[in-house]
């Protein structure tokens, strides 16, 4: 049995340690919003915050959570989630929106830890994030934008 927190609410899992977060938030949460894209961390899609940071959900085994904070796409708040949401509402990023619920959290892990990321920053942090639809101009732009918001 693994318990551990999702999204600000306890949870329990009788499961096999192996399976991976990402199963187990869509599977047994019914928390859709965590994208599964390679399963291999190469994406990026399946981002969520554990403890604070963003981790590859897909290669997290649940073993590795007794006592864990786990914070998915569908319980995100705070400022600068909120920046970030308005920017890419603004920009209109998504296209297919395949990589978007992975996009925004690495993006808003940035801006917890840089609040005004340059170019060379955003390209770092988000290299790990696929885009098969190619939004990485308008990601970029939102990025700034969000930190401009923060920034008051
Ligand atoms: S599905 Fe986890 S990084 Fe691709
Ligand atoms: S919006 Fe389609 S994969 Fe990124």
């Amino acid at each position: 049995m693994i318990t551990l927190t999702i999204n600000g609410k306890d949870v329990s899992w009788d499961l096999d340690p192996e399976t991976p977060l990402l199963w187990a938030l869509r599977d047994q949460e019914h928390l859709t919003g965590t994208k599964f894209g390679c399963g291999i961390a190469q994406c990026g899609a399946c981002t969520v915050m554990l403890n604070g940071m963003p981790r590859r959900s897909c290669v997290t085994p649940i073993s590795t959570l007794e006592g864990a904070d786990v914070t998915t796409i569908e319980g995100m708040e705070g400022a600068e989630f909120d920046a970030v949401q308005q920017a890419w509402q603004g920009l209109d990023v998504p296209q297919c929106g395949w990589c978007q619920s992975g996009q925004i959290m690495s993006a808003t892990g940035l801006l917890q830890f840089n609040a005004a990321p340059s170019d060379d920053d955003i390209d770092n942090v988000m290299a790990g994030n696929v885009c098969r639809c190619a939004t990485y101009v308008r990601i970029r732009q939102a990025i700034h934008d969000a930190a401009k918001t923060l920034e008051g």
